[in-house]
Parts: structure tokens; C-alpha cells; sequence
């Protein structure tokens, strides 16, 4: 385990639910993302249910299980945006770059993630790279935001 998430844990350790919400942001902010192994050791350190904690992170999209790119791809899976051709986008996603929800690319750069509704159900499908949010999206427009984000890529 990474010594600062240790010390993290060791002072907060008998905090409970109280402080598991800011626990769980400084963990992230080393480590990128909430693994498995990460949310047992915030189980047994802070004496919480793993699957409390699962239950308590999942309400906040702040939080990913997954790890990230360096552009993380959030895709509506809501009813309205799955209507509207979700679906098509994250198969679109998946033959441009090659991964599936829950994944990241070999080199790092994206990763992918399904999300519940993000409350902009009219301007569905809804992704999201970086904060950015994209509406009415198609499996063409994801195609050209993938490019212009690829270009990002290739300028660094
Ligand atoms: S269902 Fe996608 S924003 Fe509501």
C-alpha cells in the first residue's frame, strides 16, 4: 500500500462514516481511482462494510472504481440517453479506441465508463471527457470528439 494512503488511514481510522467521504478523495487523488483492494483496506482500517462503502462512494460521481486516462469518457446509460442511442455511442467508442466501459487504453490515455443519469435527460446521449459535456451525441460526433482528442495526444 502506498505510505501516504497509509497514513491517510491510520488518522482517520477511528473517524467512521463521519470522515469516510473525505478518506475516500485524498485515497483517489493518489492513487487515480478506488480500487477493490483499496475499498477493503478502508473496510478493515476503518471498520465499514466493504459493500457500505461501495453503497456510499457509487451515490458520488467523483468517484471511479475504474482507472482513469488521462481523458475519461463518461457515457449516459439512462433511460432517456439509452432511447436516444447511447448503446451506438459506446460501440462507436469501442471500435475507435478499442475498449469497453470499465476499461483504460494500453497507453493510458482514455478510458471509458457508463454512468446513471446525468440529469440532462432532453440533451440525451450525454458524455462527458474532462468535465466537458457533449449533447445529442452520435456515433459520428463521438468519432470526431475522439479524434480531436487524439490530436491533444499527439501535440504533447
Ligand atoms: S438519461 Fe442521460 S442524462 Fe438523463
Amino acid at each position: 500500500m502506498n505510505e501516504e494512503v497509509r497514513r491517510i488511514l491510520e488518522k482517520n481510522s477511528r473517524g467512521g462514516a463521519d470522515v469516510l467521504i473525505p478518506v475516500l478523495q485524498e485515497i483517489q487523488e493518489i492513487e487515480g481511482y478506488l480500487s477493490p483492494e483499496i475499498i477493503s483496506e478502508v473496510s478493515r482500517s476503518m471498520g465499514i462494510a466493504e459493500n457500505r462503502i461501495y453503497s456510499i462512494a457509487s451515490f458520488y460521481d467523483q468517484f471511479s472504481f475504474v482507472p482513469r486516462g488521462r481523458k475519461h469518457i463518461r457515457v449516459c446509460s439512462g433511460t432517456a440517453c439509452h432511447v436516444n442511442g447511447s448503446e451506438a455511442v459506446v460501440n462507436e467508442i469501442h471500435k475507435q479506441i478499442g475498449i469497453k466501459p470499465g476499461a483504460r487504453t494500453k497507453d493510458g490515455w482514455f478510458s471509458l465508463e457508463t454512468v446513471p443519469c446525468m440529469g440532462a435527460c432532453s440533451l440525451g446521449p450525454v458524455v462527458e471527457i474532462d468535465n466537458k459535456h457533449f449533447s445529442h451525441v452520435t456515433a459520428e460526433k463521438i468519432r470526431n470528439i475522439i479524434v480531436t482528442h487524439r490530436e491533444e495526444e499527439e501535440e504533447l
